[in-house]
């Protein structure tokens, strides 16, 4: 069995789908240990309501201390589920391998500092771009740059908007994250 962490900042709704593909086994020989917050969201009431163990660690001074002192050592992977906060490259260096990020965009266009949630779709919109979707990717110390492991693409029709692009990139997601983390821990 692959333990793993995951980490988050908001309503969680990867996170919810991660522990439904362990459920259902879509995602093979997995178990969630813990999921920690850098912030007070809903997604810490998810996994309190699956019996998950959880922290909150708030960001500022010490943050990066408690984060290194929480995670378990013997995580398999950690997985970066709409989590906001850059990790330090000392900590990238650490689990090299080991993380991986969802990211709402087709990187390498629309990432980096500042680029992420609605900033992205916005991106997006503005520059008129014909397609969008989201990447799995490694985490390395580079914001974004780390080696993609799965994409999911869509067309960007005249009427799409940052909501509306937010919510197609969100179904891409509920289906390539769990076919990435299946892939990277039964390989
Ligand atoms: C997801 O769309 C994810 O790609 C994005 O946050 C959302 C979290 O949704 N992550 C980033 O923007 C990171 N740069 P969720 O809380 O419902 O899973």
């Amino acid at each position: 069995m692959k333990n793993l962490v995951i980490l988050i900042s908001g309503s969680g709704t990867n996170l919810q789908r991660i522990i439904d593909c362990i459920d259902s086994g879509e995602i093979r020989n997995a178990k969630v240990n813990l999921v920690i917050a850098d912030r007070e969201c809903f997604g810490l009431e998810r996994a309190t309501k699956h019996n998950i163990p959880n922290l909150l660690i708030k960001r500022g001074k010490d943050f990066y201390d408690n984060l290194e002192k929480a995670i378990p050592g013997n995580t398999d992977l950690i997985v970066l589920a709409g989590f906001l906060s850059i990790l330090k490259p000392e900590f990238c260096e650490k689990w090299s391998g080991k993380i991986i990020n969802i990211h709402p965009a087709l990187l390498p266009k629309f990432g980096g500092k500042g680029m992420w949630g609605h900033h992205v779709h916005e991106a997006v919109i503005e520059s008129g771009e014909k397609e969008s979707g989201a990447t799995v990717h490694f985490v390395t110390s580079g914001i974004d740059e780390g080696e993609i492991i799965l994409q999911g693409k869509f067309d960007v029709e005249e009427n799409d908007s940052a909501e509306t692009l937010a919510q197609k990139v969100h179904q891409i997601e509920y289906d390539i994250f769990p076919k990435a983390i299946d892939l990277i821990l039964n390989k």
